[in-house]
């Protein structure tokens, strides 16, 4: 039986959101098969379902987050390539300031000054403690497929997102980790074309976090959409 997500789906959207501070509480196994079930309701050009997912708790979580942590330590971390980019070389309007004001709010919610670099880099590196997440994911898919595969991977991993919502879970996207992809893939085993694509952390979100306080502004759906009928 495939798992039944209990929220009517208007919800989910409104309350997914980026939490970046999680309890301990243990995230119980039903509810990621839960979740994992329904997003392999994800389309893909073709049906080709690219993806595959690794669910990461205790040991083999800690694993990663030392090995990644050891190489910003030893400096191995400086020369590390991204295998493809997410964010453009440079950027522009109106990218940037929409950039620029998350950024702004984290920090300024987390009381962490525009200079306080120290402060900013401990903060960068929580992603690699899956922001106290008992549960991560890495999402991977074949580097021999195409540009657009990042299309389904992405849906795919929307359906992550707003599923976690359906069993009362949060979640936040990391890009952050595909900087360490050899790392990754060594701690699971890639296959030889295995791409690290995400990860996502999973998990109950703190409430008492003031970093989980933080509510990006989005865009009304009328500057973005343009009608036409003639
Ligand atoms: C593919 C993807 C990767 C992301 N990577 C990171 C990341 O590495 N670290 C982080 O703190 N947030 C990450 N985010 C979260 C974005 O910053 C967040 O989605 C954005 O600010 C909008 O906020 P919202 O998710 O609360 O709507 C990522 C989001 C996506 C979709």
């Amino acid at each position: 039986m495939h798992g039944v997500i209990n929220m009517n789906v208007k919800e989910a959207f409104l309350s997914r959101r980026s939490v970046r501070r999680f309890l301990s509480k243990p995230v119980p196994k039903d509810k990621i098969k839960n979740i994992l079930e329904c997003s392999a309701f994800a389309p893909s050009g073709h049906n080709i379902q690219p993806w595959h997912v690794y669910v990461v708790e205790g040991k083999k979580k800690e694993a990663i987050t030392n090995s990644i942590l050891e190489s910003i330590r030893d400096g191995s971390a400086k020369e590390f390539k991204q295998e493809f980019d997410y964010y453009p070389t440079e950027w522009f309007e109106p990218f940037i300031s929409r950039r620029r004001a998350v950024g702004f709010e984290l920090y300024k919610l987390l009381n962490i000054g525009r200079e306080d670099f120290e402060a900013r880099d401990k903060q960068m590196q929580e992603n690699f403690h899956f922001f106290g997440a008992p549960l991560g994911m890495f999402i991977t898919m074949d580097r021999r497929l195409a540009t657009g595969t990042f299309m389904d991977v992405g849906m795919f991993i929307q359906s992550i997102l707003v599923g976690a919502r359906g069993e009362g879970l949060h979640s936040c996207g990391q890009v952050a980790f595909t900087k360490f992809h050899t790392l990754i893939a060594d701690q699971l085993n890639f296959k030889e074309n295995e791409m690290l694509v995400c990860g996502v952390s999973v998990g109950y979100e703190d409430t008492s976090a003031p970093e989980n306080a933080l509510r990006v502004e989005k865009l009304d759906y009328t500057d973005y959409t343009t009608f036409l009928s003639e």
